[in-house]
């Protein structure tokens, strides 16, 4: 009975929880030169999807897909060329003012991928930390940062955090730093933590612990993730809801143990076959689908799978497949899904 009141209480809350992010049909064409010319390059063409409150929603998808993109146009470190972003219910699409960029970088924060290049080596741990507080007028005193900086070490894992505080970049591991990365994005208490590709730099083996921290933290805070990697293993573990990336679309979403028990379309098929177990084997890297994904400034007809899609039919070669759905919030854009009880478009 009390599983079944804990079912249906999680059923519920996925159903209440309301969208915090909401993303349509986002663009970003990027200018590249080419000796004399330009070209453009689509490097996330026509994105839809939402982050709910309080939910880990991971992109999946092969290097070069355009993950960190769709990233940093959230976090308006890029200007989408199309689309809107709304957060909170307001909508930051176009030009920024300051005072609205500064709200939007207090409610949402970025752990890059990096843990080396996003620490300065000639400021104090406590210094990254305190410097936020300041610039989101989050407190007044210098002290009063201190204290909350010695608390968000402790709640990363760097304990006692005194032996951390006043300590430098370079004298700290991979490990420690990534955890100080994140202790800077969540010591302004933001609602949205958007984190790509947060392990993959690191060693193998303290990968999982870092996974183990931001998943806890996650789940403990309540906190919205948007987590960005090329690996499935991570994204299963970490995340409640997943989307799969191919070529600067989403070809795939739902509750992320929908998509992995019952994959509907043929590239996370693919994706699914090469994955390793995150639990049982550590981290190894996820291996990528045969054949090679498509030129983004010369983008084949119709499903931009085709090519290397086992299943392609004609169809295939001229029209894009729109979203159908496959499931209770889970949905795929291909010609061949069948849907159960029968296919809807979305
Ligand atoms: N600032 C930029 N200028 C030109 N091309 C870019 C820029 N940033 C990314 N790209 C290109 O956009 C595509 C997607 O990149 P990215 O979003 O980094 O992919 P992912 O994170 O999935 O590996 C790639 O072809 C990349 O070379
Ligand atoms: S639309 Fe066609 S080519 Fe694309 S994934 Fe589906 S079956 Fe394969
Ligand atoms: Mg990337």
């Amino acid at each position: 009975m009390r599983r079944i009141v804990i079912c249906l209480r999680k059923v519920l809350r996925v159903a209440e929880t309301p969208a915090l992010l909401e993303v349509e049909h986002l663009q970003k064409t990027f200018e590249v030169r080419a000796g004399l010319r330009t070209r453009k390059l689509h490097a996330v063409t026509d994105v839809s999807f939402t982050v709910s409150d309080g939910r880990a929603t991971v992109i999946v998808g092969e290097s070069g897909c355009g993950k960190s993109t769709v990233v940093r146009l959230i976090a308006r470190l890029l200007t989408p060329t199309g689309g809107t972003i709304r957060f909170g219910g307001s909508s930051y699409g176009g030009r920024l003012r300051r005072r609205e960029l500064l709200r939007l970088r207090s409610e949402v924060q970025m752990i890059f991928q990096d843990p080396f290049g996003s620490l300065n080596s000639s400021h104090s741990i406590g210094y990254h930390l305190s410097r936020p507080l300041f610039n989101y007028r989050k407190c007044r005193t210098a002290s009063e940062a201190r204290e909350r900086a010695l608390q968000t070490l402790e709640s990363v894992g760097l304990t006692p955090a005194g032996d951390y505080i006043d300590k430098y970049p370079h004298e700290l591991s991979g490990g420690q730093r990534q955890r100080v990365v994140i202790a800077r994005a969540l010591i302004v208490e933001p609602k949205l933590i958007l984190a790509d590709e947060p392990t993959s730099m690191l060693d193998v083996s303290i990968r999982m612990d870092i996974l183990n921290l931001m998943r806890k933290l996650q789940r403990e805070r309540g906190l919205a993730f948007l987590f960005i990697t090329h690996d499935l293993a991570s994204a299963r573990y970490i995340g409640d809801d997943l989307l799969v990336m191919y070529a600067g679309e989403l070809v795939e979403g739902g509750p992320v143990d929908d998509v992995v028990s019952a994959p509907a379309h043929p590239y996370t098929q693919l994706l699914l076959s090469a994955v390793p177990d995150v639990e049982r084997n550590t981290m190894l890297e996820g291996e990528t689908a045969p054949g090679e994904p498509p030129n983004l400034s010369q983008l084949p007809p119709g499903c931009r799978f085709h090519p290397r899609c086992p299943l392609a039919m004609d169809v295939c070669r001229k029209e894009a497949p729109k979203r159908v759905q496959v499931g209770e919030n889970h949905w795929a854009a291909c010609h061949a899904v069948q849907g159960n009880p029968g296919p809807k478009v979305i």
